[in-house]
C-alpha cells in the first residue's frame, strides 16, 4: 500500500480513487485553543500535510485559522494537505448529518474535506449538549438511529461532492463488517487506537484486504508512562539506531502498513516526530513479539471520550 521508501512522504491511496492519504498524521486532540493555533503551525512548518480534527475537539476553527495562515505563509496550496474531520455522536440522526458537517466546514474554513469520519458507531441523544447525560450521570444514547442509517447520510455527502471520501472510528471489526457488506460508497478509512500494545492485527488484515486505510491513533500510548515510549525493547531499538523512541514508534507504525496520527504540541517536538526513517528488519522484528497489551482508551465500548476532558455546551 506504500508508496514511497520515505517513511516521511509516504502516501495512501484511497480506495475511491478520489486521492491519497500522507501516512504521517498530525492530531489536534488539544484542550487549549492557543497550544492549538501554535501546534497547528508548527505541524505544517515540519512537513505534516495531515490533519485530523473532529467537532468534538471544540477547536475546528483554531485549527482553521493556524493552516489557512499556515499555507499562505509557505506557499502551500490547499490540494496538498489532507484534512478530515468527524461527525460527533449527537448528530447521527441523518437529518442532522450535513448541518453538521457544513458547521465543520465553516469553523475550518474550507470548502471541501478529504475524508470525514463517523467518530464513534455510539449515537448520543440528539442536541447541542454533546455530552448528555440523565441525573446519575449515564450517558443517553439515541435508540432510533442504526449505524447503518448514518452511514446512508454519510454517503450523500460523498455524491454532493464536498467530501471525497468517508470512514468510521473507534469501531470493532463485528461493527465494520456489517457497514462494509451494506455500503454503497465503502469506507476508505478507519481511525482506532493502535500502537506496539494493540496491534488490531485482525482489524489490519481486513483493512489491508480490502484496502481501507487503517489510521493509528495513540501511536506513542497517546504519551503515557509506563507505556510504549518506555518500553525497553522500544528504548533499546532508539539507542541502537541513534532515533528517539518516539521516532521509533511512529516509524514502525508506517512500516506495519497503517498511517497514523500524532500530537506534538512543540515546534522541536514535531520536527522530532515527522524525522523519521526506516527501521531495519530485525528492529521491527523485535517491536511485533512485544507482548504487553494495554488499551489506553476506552471509547471504543461506550463512545465517550477518553482524552477529552468533559465540559458542558456553551
Ligand atoms: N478517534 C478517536 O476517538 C480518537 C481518540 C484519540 C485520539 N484521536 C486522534 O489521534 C490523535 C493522536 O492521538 P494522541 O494524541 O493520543 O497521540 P500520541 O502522539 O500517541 O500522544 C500524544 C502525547 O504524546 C506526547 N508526545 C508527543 N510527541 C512526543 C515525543 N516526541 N516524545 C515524547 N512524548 C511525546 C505528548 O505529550 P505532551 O502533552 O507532553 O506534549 C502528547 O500528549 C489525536 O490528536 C486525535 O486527532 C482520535
Amino acid at each position: 500500500m506504500n508508496e514511497s521508501s520515505d517513511l516521511r512522504l509516504t502516501r495512501m491511496p484511497l480506495n475511491n480513487g478520489s486521492g491519497h492519504m500522507p501516512a504521517l498524521g498530525f492530531g489536534t486532540l488539544i484542550p487549549d485553543a492557543a497550544v492549538t493555533i501554535t501546534a497547528t503551525r508548527d505541524a505544517l512548518a515540519a512537513g505534516f500535510r495531515h490533519f485530523d480534527c473532529a467537532e468534538r475537539y471544540r477547536n475546528e476553527r483554531q485549527v482553521g485559522e493556524a493552516l489557512q495562515a499556515g499555507l499562505a505563509a509557505n506557499g502551500i496550496s490547499r490540494e496538498d494537505i489532507f484534512v478530515t474531520t468527524k461527525l460527533w455522536n449527537t448528530n447521527h440522526r441523518p437529518e442532522r448529518v450535513e448541518p453538521a458537517f457544513e458547521k465543520s466546514l465553516e469553523r475550518l474554513g474550507l470548502d471541501y474535506l478529504d475524508l470525514y469520519l463517523i467518530h464513534t458507531p455510539f449515537a448520543f441523544q440528539p442536541g447541542d449538549e454533546q455530552d448528555p447525560r440523565d441525573q446519575n450521570g449515564n450517558v443517553l444514547y439515541d435508540k432510533e438511529v442504526t449505524l447503518l442509517d448514518t452511514w446512508r447520510a454519510m454517503e450523500s455527502l460523498v455524491d454532493h461532492g464536498r467530501c471525497r471520501a468517508i470512514g468510521l472510528s473507534d469501531v470493532t471489526l463485528d461493527r465494520v463488517l456489517p457497514i462494509y457488506e451494506s455500503a454503497r460508497v465503502k469506507p476508505a478509512a478507519i481511525q482506532v487506537e493502535s500502537h506496539p500494545y494493540l496491534p488490531e492485527i485482525e482489524l489490519l488484515e481486513f483493512c489491508k484486504e480490502k484496502g481501507i486505510i487503517f489510521l493509528a491513533f495513540a501511536p506513542l500510548g497517546h504519551g503515557a508512562r509506563p507505556g510504549p515510549l518506555e518500553d525497553p525493547v522500544v528504548t533499546s531499538i532508539a539507542a541502537r539506531v541513534g532515533k528517539t523512541p518516539a521516532q521509533v514508534l511512529l516509524a514502525w507504525a508506517i512500516q506495519r502498513g497503517t498511517a497514523l496520527l500524532t500530537t506534538p504540541k512543540t515546534a522541536a517536538r514535531a520536527k522530532e516526530n515527522f524525522n523519521i526513517s526506516v527501521l531495519p528488519e530485525d528492529a521491527f522484528s523485535e517491536i511485533n513479539r512485544i507482548e504487553t497489551r494495554q488499551r489506553f482508551n476506552n471509547v471504543v465500548n461506550t463512545g465517550t471520550p477518553g482524552f477529552i476532558p468533559r465540559v458542558k455546551s456553551a
